[in-house]
């Protein structure tokens, strides 16, 4: 799985024109998922921009509220994203984590929404840099996890995203993210009677070291924020995979 994190950037007219263009770029692969996750106000045109071209890219939300009904002003539920045919959710994103004071029980009622929409849910997960730097990273994203039961795994991609590597130029080591991916696997692995979760990585992937990085047989794909805008270097970095 590639996935496309726009966060809060572009507009229709660019989601379009991204579409049209990787759609045209890629060498599309029915067991790689290309994924991208617009702004919510666009999701809904860009499953129409989707269709119309009868495009492989998949739609994926960056946002899912925990009631499924009523009173919350902003909110948009797996009802509405069901509406546009919304395939994929994030859900526990760290710059949600951060500004948006979520926590273990927040996450958990997002983690029902989407299930219960029949959203397949891609979950992040990471350290900030100083539990990186005090080695505390496995006891961290250990608790992170906890949330998750054997019933959700079924449903769920989990994205390790170092929060220190987000968005800094400064990507996790290959060696480090075999590490740490190795760790999640054999930790959900206990959850899920030995099912394979897929872990794939983000934070700071750029096309000089996308090819590195997926080269690992512990990385199943990618979450791209910031290099993902641009249509080409999404484009060639789907096809390195
Ligand atoms: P980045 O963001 O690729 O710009 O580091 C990744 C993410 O936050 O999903």
């Amino acid at each position: 799985m590639i996935v496309s994190n726009w966060k809060m950037n572009g507009t229709k007219a660019d989601i379009e024109l991204w579409i049209n263009e990787v759609s045209n770029k890629i060498e599309y692969k029915t067991e790689v998922n290309c994924v991208i996750c617009p702004p919510s106000c666009y999701l809904d045109s860009t499953r129409s921009f989707i269709t119309k071209i009868n495009s492989p890219v998949q739609l994926g939300s960056q946002e899912i509220d925990s009631t499924h009904q009523g009173a919350l002003t902003g909110g948009i539920n797996g009802q509405m994203l069901n509406d546009f045919s919304t395939e994929f959710v994030l859900i526990g994103h760290s710059e949600q984590r951060h500004y948006l004071n979520e926590d273990g029980v927040s996450l958990r009622a997002k983690l029902d929404s989407a299930i219960d929409s029949g959203i397949s849910v891609i979950f992040c997960i990471g350290e900030p840099s100083e539990v990186y730097s005090n080695g505390d990273t496995k006891n961290f994203l250990t608790n992170q996890l906890d949330i998750l039961n054997s019933e959700d795994l079924a449903n769920i991609t989990i994205a390790y995203e170092p929060i220190w590597a987000i968005g800094t130029g400064l990507s996790a080591k290959t060696t480090y993210i075999e590490d740490i991916h190795g760790f999640i696997k054999n930790h959900l692995k206990k959850i899920v009677n030995n099912k394979k979760v897929s872990v794939v990585y983000g934070g700071s992937v750029k096309l000089n070291n996308a090819e590195e990085i997926l080269s690992s047989d512990s990385v199943d794909g990618l979450l791209i924020g910031g290099a993902s805008l641009d249509s080409e270097t999404f484009s060639k970095i789907y096809n390195l995979s």
